[in-house]
């Protein structure tokens, strides 16, 4: 949780950001994460103590909203797996095929499914995610990609991802879920908000943050381009508008079976939980209600 003096330096950052002019330019990443010190930084902040915790947990609540029970996943740029690996924790009936073009993080994602005891469940393939194999892996109820959007190189390579998921939605209407950082105005959001946000993390993964602030799309930008989706919704984090989520709802109201249970009844550890509320909190009503529809298939132990 930031300090006084961190919050106190994130509120006048998102004054900043909001009246001072800027048109900052997008500083594309390379597209495969690698590097063994960055995909293990990467990794371990998805942990269970770590900084990603509470945004993979709204956007695992988020994907389990938009999943029927014993729903299938295709998720696009899945890492090292953490967030598939805590929807499959909060989701025992579903079923994921994760992709990424990374070896490294392929192979750690593996590693972590196995240790977890998930390979059953969770399976990686080594797939761009500009040419989705979704065919040749069955029907999915749900199309994904979380943070990976802002590695495309350019436009036309995030158009043509676009367009393969609005493909397969419209031939199988299935939900799809989008999110990622939004590029602020301002280059000095961008080089302040991981120090002040995340003040915990090892420094490789605060300039590992600030890159992917300056390469991500605008929320325009993404909009735009997400539109091809039919019917397609769209919703950008209020107060420092750093991340933007784009969905679908072919499942809006998830069937909660004899076992199901609303996860708001689940807590994780009392830091996780205080501070996945105040990340749910940066959302305007309507997607804090949306993403607290979603549920876990029975009460985790
Ligand atoms: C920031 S990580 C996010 C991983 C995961 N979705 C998460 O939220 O933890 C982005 C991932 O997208 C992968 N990636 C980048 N370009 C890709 C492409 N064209 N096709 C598939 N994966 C790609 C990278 O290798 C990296 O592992």
């Amino acid at each position: 949780m930031p300090d006084l003096l961190s919050q106190a330096g994130l509120i006048s950052l998102a004054v900043k950001e909001a009246v001072l002019p800027g048109n900052l330019e997008r500083e594309p990443e390379p597209m495969a994460m690698e590097g063994e010190g960055s995909v293990e930084a990467f990794h371990d902040a998805g942990d269970d103590a770590g900084a990603l915790w509470p945004v993979y947990r709204f956007n695992a609540l988020a994907m389990s909203a938009l999943l029927p029970e014993g729903g299938r996943v295709f998720d696009l740029g899945s890492g090292s797996a953490q967030l598939l690996l805590h929807l499959a924790q909060l989701r025992p009936d579903v079923t994921i095929v994760g992709t990424d073009l990374s070896e490294e993080m392929l192979s750690r994602g593996r590693q972590a499914i196995s240790a977890a005891g998930l390979g059953a469940r969770i399976e990686l393939i080594e797939a761009d995610m500009t040419a989705p194999p979704f065919e040749e892996h069955g029907a999915a109820d749900l199309i994904s990609a979380v943070f990976s959007l802002h590695h495309l190189p350019d436009r036309p390579l995030l158009t043509r991802c676009i367009d393969r998921i609005a493909k397969a939605q419209a031939a199988s209407g299935c939900s799809v879920w989008i999110f990622d950082h939004a590029r602020p105005r301002r280059a000095q959001t961008a080089e302040a908000f991981p120090k002040l946000a995340t003040p915990q993390v090892s420094r490789a993964l605060k300039d590992d943050s600030r890159n992917s602030i300056k390469a991500a799309f605008s929320y325009a930008e993404l909009s735009e381009s997400t539109d091809a989706i039919a019917e397609i919704r769209h919703a950008q984090a209020r107060f420092l508008p750093l991340y933007q989520a784009h969905w679908l709802g072919a499942h809006p109201r998830p069937p909660i079976s004899g076992q199901g249970t609303r996860v708001d009844a689940e807590r994780g550890t009392r830091n996780n939980d205080q501070q996945f509320r105040a990340f749910l909190s940066l959302w305007p009503s309507s997607v804090r209600r949306f993403v607290q529809s979603g549920y876990a298939s029975k009460p985790p132990s």
